[in-house]
């Protein structure tokens, strides 16, 4: 499969960068390996940003949504206006988003800035060996309120184990990777406006 997108028109390849944001706190969480993966199996075109600042966000207050932003605010909306595309990973906690998680995005949803989430093309890989069906329904409904476009042949369900996560906190199931690769791949292309199929 060519790794090569061009910009219709200009003939030249344009790079896609893409955030990766995983809804864990934990350290060997699932989801961040699925994150971290994305990154391993990137293509040479997509530079996949892997997003580290979830815990020193600040409890979202609106009060507090002025200049000058919180650091880690400001911060976490430059990641996110830097990037052509985000892709998520969340589990589910008591049949909702985890606090941490629905807290940045809050924070993502009142940026009036060109490039932020507003409009930007979005996916999530659903790693849940369950259904985690509450969650993904609330990243959804978020994510409208945001105004995100939802890149529909991007969601992914790829269940991942605990016990499927390497020393290095990835997943190396080779199946595991491809399916991986697809949907960063799907997001990629749906992200920089190339209309090649995806296989
Ligand atoms: C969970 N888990 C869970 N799973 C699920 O499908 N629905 C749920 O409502 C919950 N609730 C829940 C509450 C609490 C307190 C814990 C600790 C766990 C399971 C959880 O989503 C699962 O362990 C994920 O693998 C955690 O993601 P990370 O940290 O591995 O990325």
């Amino acid at each position: 499969m060519t790794r090569t997108r061009r910009v219709f028109g200009s003939g030249m390849p344009k790079h896609c960068r893409v955030l990766l944001v995983s809804g864990s706190l934990r350290a060997r969480s699932t989801n961040t390996a699925v994150m971290r993966t994305a990154q391993l199996v990137a293509p040479s075109d997509v530079d996949a940003v892997l997003y580290r600042g979830l815990r020193d966000l600040p409890a979202f207050d609106p009060d507090d949504d002025v200049v000058p932003l919180p650091v880690a605010v400001e911060a976490l909306r430059a990641s996110v206006r830097s990037a052509d595309a985000l892709l998520f990973s969340t589990p589910e906690y008591a049949g909702a988003l985890p606090g941490a998680f629905k807290n940045l995005l809050d924070w993502t949803i009142g940026d009036d800035q060109p490039g932020s989430i507003y409009e930007k093309p979005v996916a999530w890989i659903n790693a849940s060996p369950r259904e985690a069906a509450h969650a993904h329904e609330s990243l959804r409904i978020v994510l409208g309120y945001a105004h995100a476009t939802i890149v529909e042949r991007a969601c992914a369900h790829i269940p991942v184990t605990s016990a499927e996560v390497d020393e290095q906190g990835s997943v190396p199931d080779l199946m595991t990777r491809a399916r991986i690769e697809h949907a960063l791949t799907a997001l990629a292309d749906a992200a920089v406006g190339t209309g090649r199929p995806v296989a």
